[in-house]
C-alpha cells in the first residue's frame, strides 16, 4: 500500500475563512479520496498560521488580546473544513506549544547558514514579505495586492542563506523531482530563483512581538514564513521523531501567490535539515468575482459558509472543482453558481438519478450488479492534477446517459412488454450511472454516497431530489 502525505496551505487567522481559502481544501481532498479509491494510504495536513504583524495588527485595531483573537477565528476554520466535507487527518496550528518548541529546534539545525545583519529595506504586511528595491520601484512604493505603501525596516535581522542551496534548487526543479506544477509557474519561479537574495528570518522584538521567539537570542522574533513553513514537518512530530514514513510529501497545495515561499524557502530549509523535498507542489489559481480579486470595498466578497448553508458541501465543490480550473485563475458570482447549480447538478445529474431510479421501480427492474472501474483516461486526468478536466469528462458520460435516455425510450419498451430488451437497456444505463458515480466520489463525496444506496441491491427510489431545484 503506497502511502502518501499531502499537505493545504494554513491560512492566517487575521480573518474569517473565504472562498479563496477553499481551493486548496477542494484539491487536497480529491486527491486524498481519489488515492484512497485506488487503495493507498494517506495522511492529510490541514491548520492555522496565528503569528506575525499582520494579525497582531488586526487584535489590536479590534482591541482583543492576540491569543483570544486568533483562537476565535482558528475555530471558524476547523469548522469551515468539516463544513466541506473535507477529510484532513491531521491538524496543526502554529500557536501550539509543540509546533513552536519543534520550530525552535529546527532553527537550531539551519544555525550553519543564519548570520545577523542589517536589513534596510522594505517590507508589506499584508503579504508578511519582504520587498527587493525592484519590486519597490516596479509598483511605486505600493502594494498592489493591498494598496498599502510598503512599510520601510531599518533593522538587525537574521538571515538565511539561500544562496547556499540554489544550485541544488534549481537542478531538483529543473529535473522534476521536486515538480511544480503548472509548467508555467516552474519558469516563473526559476527565474525568479536566480534573482533571489538571502531571506530575513526574523524581526527584532522591539519590532514584533507576535511570533515564535528566536532560541538563543530572545531579542529577535521568528519570520512567520520560517515559522508557518515549518507546519508541514512538525504536525507529523519532526524533530522528535522520525517521518520518514510520511515525508517527502506526495503532494503540496499552494496558492500561486505563494508558489515562492514553497519552491525557494521550504527547499532550502529542508535541504539543511537532511530531508528529502516534496514530490510536487502544485500551484493553483485565484478566484475571482467578475474577473476581480474580491474585495470589501469593491463589495463583492462571498462568505462560502453561505453557499455551503443554502445548497450543501456538494454543490460547493461542484463549483469549485469543475468550473474553478486547478491551475488558471476563474470567476465565482452567484449567478453563475445558481446557474451550474440548477442547470448541471440538478438538470443533468439529479433528474438522471431520479428518472433511472423511478423507470427501475415501477418496471421491478433487477441491477445486476457490476464492478466499478475507473477509465484510464479519467486516471491520467487525475493523476495530472487536472480535476477540472477529470469532472468535465464525467460530465460529459453523465450528459451522454442522458442522451441515450431519450434515444432508447425505456418506457416505449415498458409499454410494448419487451422486458428483455427493458431490462438490459436499464441495466446498462444504471450501470453507466454507477460507473460515473465511482469517479466522482472524490469530488462529490456525500451525492455520489446516495447514489449507490439509491442503485443498491434493491432500488431505493430517493423521497426527495439529490439536488433540489431553486
Ligand atoms: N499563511 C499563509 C500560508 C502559509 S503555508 C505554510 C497564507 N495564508 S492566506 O490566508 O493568505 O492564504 C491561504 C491559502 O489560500 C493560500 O494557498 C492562498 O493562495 C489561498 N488563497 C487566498 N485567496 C485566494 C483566492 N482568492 N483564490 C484562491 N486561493 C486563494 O498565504
Amino acid at each position: 500500500m503506497t502511502k502518501r502525505y499531502i499537505t493545504t496551505a494554513i491560512p492566517y487567522v487575521n480573518g474569517l475563512p473565504h472562498i479563496g481559502h477553499a481551493v486548496d481544501y477542494c484539491l487536497a481532498d480529491v486527491y486524498a479520496r481519489y488515492h484512497k479509491l485506488l487503495g493507498d494510504e494517506v495522511r492529510f495536513q490541514a491548520g492555522t498560521d496565528e503569528h506575525g504583524g499582520k494579525i497582531f495588527q488586526k487584535a489590536k485595531e479590534l482591541n482583543i488580546p492576540v491569543q483570544e483573537y486568533v483562537d476565535q477565528n482558528a475555530e471558524k476554520f476547523r469548522d469551515f473544513i468539516k463544513a466541506l466535507d473535507v477529510e484532513c487527518t491531521d491538524y496543526i496550528r502554529t500557536s501550539d506549544n509543540e509546533h513552536v518548541r519543534r520550530v525552535q529546534e529546527i532553527w537550531l539545525k539551519l544555525k550553519d547558514h543564519i548570520y545577523l545583519e542589517k536589513y534596510s529595506g522594505w517590507y508589506c504586511t499584508g503579504c508578511e514579505r519582504y520587498i527587493t528595491q525592484k519590486e519597490y520601484d516596479e509598483n511605486k512604493g505600493i502594494c498592489p495586492d493591498h494598496q498599502k505603501a510598503y512599510e520601510k525596516l531599518e533593522e538587525e535581522n537574521y538571515y538565511f542563506r539561500i544562496s547556499d542551496f540554489k544550485d541544488e534548487i534549481r537542478e531538483a526543479i529543473s529535473s522534476g523531482e521536486m515538480l511544480i506544477l503548472p509548467d508555467f509557474r516552474k519558469k516563473e519561479i526559476l527565474k525568479l530563483l536566480d534573482e533571489s537574495p538571502d531571506v530575513s528570518i526574523s524581526r527584532p522584538k522591539s519590532q514584533l512581538t507576535w511570533g515564535i521567539t528566536v532560541p538563543d537570542d530572545s531579542d529577535q522574533t521568528m519570520y512567520v514564513w520560517l515559522d508557518a513553513l515549518s507546519n508541514y514537518i512538525t504536525v507529523l512530530g519532526y524533530p522528535d521523531k522520525d517521518i520518514s514514513e510520511w515525508w517527502p510529501a506526495s503532494a503540496q497545495f499552494v496558492g500561486k501567490d505563494i508558489l515562492r515561499f514553497h519552491a525557494i524557502i521550504w527547499p532550502a530549509i529542508l535541504l539543511e535539515l537532511g530531508l528529502p523535498l516534496p514530490k510536487v507542489i502544485v500551484s493553483h489559481g485565484f478566484v475571482l468575482s467578475n474577473g476581480q480579486k474580491m474585495s470589501k470595498s469593491i463589495g463583492n466578497v462571498v462568505n462560502p459558509v453561505e453557499v455551503i448553508d443554502r445548497y450543501g458541501a456538494d454543490a460547493f465543490r461542484y463549483y469549485f472543482l469543475r468550473h474553478v480550473d486547478t491551475f488558471a485563475d476563474s470567476d465565482f458570482t452567484w449567478d453563475k453558481f445558481i446557474n451550474a447549480y440548477n442547470n448541471e447538478l440538478a438538470n443533468d445529474f439529479g433528474n438522471l438519478v431520479q428518472r433511472l431510479a423511478t423507470l427501475a421501480v415501477k418496471n421491478n427492474i433487477i441491477i445486476l450488479p457490476r464492478e466499478h472501474e475507473l477509465d484510464q483516461e479519467y486516471k491520467n486526468l487525475m493523476d495530472g492534477f487536472k480535476y477540472s478536466e477529470a469532472f468535465e469528462y464525467i460530465w460529459e458520460k453523465i450528459q451522454n446517459l442522458n442522451k441515450k435516455i431519450d434515444e432508447e425510450k425505456p418506457w416505449i419498451l415498458a409499454k410494448n412488454k419487451e422486458t428483455v430488451k427493458l431490462e438490459e437497456c436499464l441495466n446498462n444505463l444504471i450501470n453507466g450511472l454507477l460507473d460515473c458515480s465511482y469517479a466522482l466520489s472524490p469530488f462529490m463525496p456525500t451525492a455520489t454516497n446516495k447514489v449507490s444506496k439509491i442503485f443498491s441491491d434493491k432500488i431505493n427510489l430517493p423521497k426527495s431530489p439529490l439536488f433540489p431545484k431553486e
